[in-house]
């Protein structure tokens, strides 16, 4: 898979949050190897430096910073910005994707804690990553472009992860607000909604392991972070210049397939036996025997 178009993102500087790991380590790479300036910003402080290490082994050191903090901060959000603008003298771009799987399982087992926890760093991260990167953006009056990490979580449903689900679905709503808000100062907002890509926050550190368990999904190939940071790289070209307020799925075809009705893949009823239902018509339905 190609990582980089080139050097679009040359002088400009993103904020990525959640880079210390999966989708926003792809995301730092990507954005470095096509030029930008890229803050590093991570809750593990550890995770942030062996991203930026794995960037200097690249050739691309010179050109992030790191910063340990919590997206459900306010104070450290602005931190964020402040070392944004003071090493790299702008900002542009803001790719608020930190994330946690936060609390799952049964609604009455779910505590007020964890509720609010989940809540706290997918939903205030995103809510306080916008404000304070918007006005960094703002100062320079050139625009620029907000993505968020949300998920195909939250625009199905499925027991077990109505936190989650729900905080998804705010982190989409919160997009199209703000990019009608935005749009004035040229800023763009969209949102991702990644399907299952094989990050630690899915695997655990045994991929081997996830992929047994994970229902089929129409695409041979799983999802790996490169295939999002790409989303989010694209988000913010100027290919990009008349996309806002929109959420764009990448999942491999799970939520195309849907409910999987008639079955999937080679199990798929429909695919077996071919024709034409003519139901309380009166005509005759056909079902043509293709030796399958
Ligand atoms: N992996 C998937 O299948 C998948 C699917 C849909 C959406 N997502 C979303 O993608 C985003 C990235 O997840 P990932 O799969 O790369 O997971 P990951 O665990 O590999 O990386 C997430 C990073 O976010 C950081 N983080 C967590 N809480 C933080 C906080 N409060 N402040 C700052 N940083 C914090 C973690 O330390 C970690 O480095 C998340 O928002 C996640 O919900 C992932």
């Amino acid at each position: 898979m190609s990582t980089a178009s080139g050097r679009r993102f040359e002088g400009k500087t993103i904020l990525i949050t959640g880079a210390g790991s999966g989708i926003g380590r792809a995301a730092a790479m990507r954005f470095a190897g096509e030029g930008a300036q890229v803050v590093i910003a991570d809750y593990n402080g550890t995770a942030a430096d062996e991203t930026a290490q794995l960037a200097a082994q690249r050739g691309l050191g010179a050109a992030v910073a790191t910063v340990r903090g919590d997206v459900s901060v306010e104070a450290d959000n602005v931190a964020m910005v402040d070392l944004a603008v003071a090493r790299f003298g702008r900002l542009d771009f803001a790719f608020l994707n930190a994330g946690v799987g936060g609390a799952f399982g049964p609604i009455a087992e779910t505590s007020v804690e964890d509720w609010d926890y989940t809540f706290h760093v997918l939903v205030r991260g995103v809510f306080l990553g916008a404000k304070h990167c918007s006005q960094a953006i703002r100062r320079h009056g050139q625009g620029g472009a907000l993505v968020a990490t949300a998920s195909i979580a939250g625009l199905a449903g499925g027991a077990g992860s109505h936190a989650y689900s729900a905080a998804k679905a705010a982190v989409v709503s919160l997009t199209r607000s703000l990019a009608v808000e935005l749009a004035e100062y040229r800023i763009r907002v969209n949102s991702v909604a990644p399907g299952t890509i094989m990050t630690p926050l899915l695997h655990r550190g045994r991929p081997e392991k996830i992929q047994s368990v994970l229902p089929p999904q129409p695409w041979p190939d799983h999802g790996e972070p490169e295939n999002i940071a790409a989303v989010a790289a694209f988000l913010c070209s100027d290919d990009a210049a008349f996309i806002t307020g929109e959420t764009i799925v990448a999942d491999g075809g799970r939520i195309a397939q849907g409910i999987a009705l008639f079955g999937t893949g080679a199990g798929n009823v429909l695919m077996q036996r071919p024709g034409v239902n003519r139901g309380s018509t009166g005509e005759p339905s056909e079902l043509r025997n293709t030796g399958r």
